[in-house]
């Protein structure tokens, strides 16, 4: 993996045909991509979404994961399933598992050890919610997500770890973050890391910004210092604005 990522969270978007056709449209348009591509689809679209990118670069993502092996889990699926089926990677701790689905700092600790031991990269997000950043309180609580879903990780596994901030506020809204509230995060969430860890694998690790993302402001906020790509949610579903974006990242 390199250090530029962007990819899509398609959140539950697209059947499985649709996958497969919306995969088939972005292909040819990433093909040159300089940076990372990935694709994160429903639990249902992973098998259409592996077959549409096989032969290219672009890395399949899943979007939540259990972090038992098996057991008595209605509803629920295995980092290990998907690790055997060819996904290499999972989405966890998004805000919307968060806010809707009871997910918690513990939990998503839980799951990113789940998914580690079964061989995939994460992508852990983090986020403030408006009132939050109202109090000022934006980076202790973007700090201890981190530090809780980071705790038991060892800095080999670290890089297997992606960290995408999104602001709760920005997602879904057209409220972006201004590129210096992007980076200004993103630089506090390398420097919990080099806390954690050191300072290589702060300057190694990819962080992604995340929340209305699109074709017109990701230049922008992709070209900031510490924002290492984008995890992309309603423009990743149109195929021309999430190569735009792509085509945007730096290297
Ligand atoms: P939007 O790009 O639709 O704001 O969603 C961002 C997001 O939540 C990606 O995980």
């Amino acid at each position: 993996m390199g250090k530029y990522v962007i990819a899509g969270n398609w959140k539950m978007n697209k059947t499985p045909a649709e996958a497969t056709a919306l995969i088939n449209e972005i292909k040819p348009l990433v093909a040159d991509a300089k940076v990372d591509v990935i694709v994160g689809v429903p639990f249902i679209d992973l098998q259409a979404a592996l077959d549409a990118t096989k032969g290219t670069k672009i890395g399949v993502a899943a979007q939540n994961c259990h972090w038992e092996k098996s057991g008595a889990f209605t509803g629920e699926i295995a980092a290990e399933m998907l690790k055997e089926m060819g996904v290499g990677y999972v989405i966890l701790g998004h805000s919307e598992r968060r806010t809707y689905f009871g997910d918690t700092n513990e939990s998503v600790q839980k799951r990113v050890r789940g998914a580690l031991d079964a061989g995939l990269t994460v992508i852990l997000c983090v986020g403030e919610y408006l009132e939050q950043r109202e109090q000022g309180i934006t980076g202790e609580i973007v700090a201890t997500q981190v530090k809780v879903a980071l705790g038991g990780v060892s800095a080999e596994e670290l890089k297997r770890v992606i960290i995408a901030y999104e602001p709760v506020w920005a997602i879904g809204t057209g409220k972006t973050a201004t590129a210096e509230q992007a980076n200004e995060v993103c630089a506090l969430i390398r420097d919990v890391v080099k806390g954690l860890y050191n300072e290589a694998a702060a300057k190694e690790l990819t962080i992604q910004y995340g929340g209305s993302m699109n074709a017109k402001n990701a230049e922008e906020l992709l070209a900031q210092s510490d924002v290492d790509g984008g995890l992309i949610g309603g423009a990743a579903l149109k195929a021309p604005d999430f190569s735009t974006i792509v085509h945007a990242a730096k290297v």
